[in-house]
């Protein structure tokens, strides 16, 4: 059976006393049976694993450098996360794609270097609303997918896959069950076709998942939990989420 997950991706959000209030309700919870992770802002990721030491709530950041150290000012190494707890970081996120120019091969680096230092990568994928009405979703995401897939090779059975349609981030319009299955099951035949041990890869849907939502898109036979925004903020939506994910 595949592992199960859901990720909050708090994005910019957060200060030290929301933080706190958030954190200390998920970890006063009873845990989920699915994994759980949630991925902070740099600075916050001390609080935040300080707070979760001993919950067996996975700490996780939003993105890392592509390099190993050096003169890059502004950037965050892998191997510093890792020293923070973290053990997964999502790179590739469409929000680093489209806002930061980050194209295909330095996500692959990114990914790379995230397992080289014992972190899980969240690799997100997906297609903009234009390219879903030019029906070329999967040959997007199937390139996103193929330029990871190329450079790890047989380390690509460490990462964790997210499909997130652009068009689905953030505004409240998640795409049907029925679309984010297909998609999944594309990329999971994709990676089948890289020879890497697809059915054990770990994939999972983000863009406007709900707690009214999460149980349909979980029950999807390809989709193995959710990488959550807006709802990873407030604590009881969260868990519901994480509970619909559970219960699969
Ligand atoms: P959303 O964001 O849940 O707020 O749509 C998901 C994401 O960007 O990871």
């Amino acid at each position: 059976m595949r592992r199960t997950m859901v990720a909050g991706n708090w994005k910019m959000h957060g200060s030290l006393q929301a933080n706190r209030e958030l954190l200390d309700a998920l970890v006063a919870a009873p845990r989920p049976a699915c994994e759980l992770a949630v991925c902070v802002p740099f600075p916050y990721l001390a609080q935040a694993q300080a707070l979760l030491d001993g919950s067996g709530i996975a700490l996780g950041a939003q993105d890392c450098s592509m390099h190993e150290q050096g003169a890059y000012t502004g950037e965050v190494a892998a191997g510093m996360l890792r020293e923070f707890g973290c053990g997964h970081v999502i790179v590739g996120h469409s929000e680093r794609r489209g806002l930061h120019g980050e194209n295909d091969a330095v996500v692959a680096a990114k990914a790379q270097r995230a397992l080289a230092c014992g972190l899980t990568p969240i690799v997100c994928v997906g297609e903009t609303l234009e390219q879903r009405e030019q029906a070329q979703t999967e040959a997007v995401v199937g390139l996103q997918l193929d330029a990871v897939l190329h450079l790890l090779g047989a380390q690509a059975e460490g990462i964790v896959l997210a499909y997130e349609p652009v068009w689905a981030i953030g505004t409240g319009r998640s795409a049907s069950a029925a679309q984010a299955q297909q998609v999944h099951a594309f990329l999971r035949e994709r990676a089948r076709h890289h020879k890497i041990d697809a059915d054990a890869l770990p994939m999972l849907y983000g863009g406007s998942v709900k707690p009214d939502n999460a149980r349909e898109l979980f029950a999807q036979p390809d989709i193995d939990g959710g990488l959550i925004g807006g709802a990873s903020l407030k604590a009881a939506d969260f868990l519901a989420i994480a509970a619909a994910a559970g219960s699969h």
